[in-house]
């Protein structure tokens, strides 16, 4: 059975991210989401909310997969004690590779887990989480990128 994790901080999570939960499907029996934290950022969501936010967008769009929320931790910890053999991860573009790869081989270096990189699907290779947040509370329209469950957390989070 080939277990891949899909670690990262999906603050929130959009449909990048769940375009790329659908399609590692296709190619590992199990695909485990890890909502994690990035020590760069300041996320807007706590962790709890963020793997609330992606269980609830994975409901919305009828796609069966665990999320697990790893407070503190390493990704290739996470990857041992969940069985993982691989980690996924979605590639925008040629910036993302640049950060990614050096990942790729400290994880492989701590733990032997090896990275796959999906390239994201075209439509959605302008999407990520900094521009929804951007986008969203200087009074954009973001429903193309994100549920309606993530949708109505950053409305509430504006009202806060
Ligand atoms: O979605 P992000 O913000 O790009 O995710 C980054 C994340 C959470 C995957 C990264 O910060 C991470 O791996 N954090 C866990 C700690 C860890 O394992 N660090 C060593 C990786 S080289």
């Amino acid at each position: 059975m080939s277990i891949a994790i899909y670690p990262g901080s999906f603050d929130p999570v959009t449909l990048g991210h769940l375009s790329l939960v659908t399609r590692a499907k296709t190619i590992f029996d199990e695909v485990v989401v890890v909502v994690m934290t990035n020590a760069s950022k300041t996320p807007l969501f706590s962790g709890a909310e963020r793997a609330q936010l992606f269980e609830g967008a994975l409901k919305e769009l009828g796609v069966e997969t665990r999320v697990h929320f790893v407070e503190h931790g390493l990704v290739a910890d996470v990857s041992l004690q969940l069985g993982a053999s691989s980690v996924v991860k979605g590639l925008r573009g040629i910036e993302d590779f640049a950060k990614e790869a050096a990942m790729a081989t400290v994880n492989r270096d701590l733990s032997g887990v090896e990275t796959v990189f999906l390239a994201s699907e075209t439509g959605l290779s302008h999407v990520s989480s900094t521009l929804v947040k951007e986008v969203f509370f200087l009074g954009g329209d973001v429903s193309k990128y994100v549920t309606s469950n993530v949708l109505d957390a950053l409305r509430s989070k504006a009202r806060d």
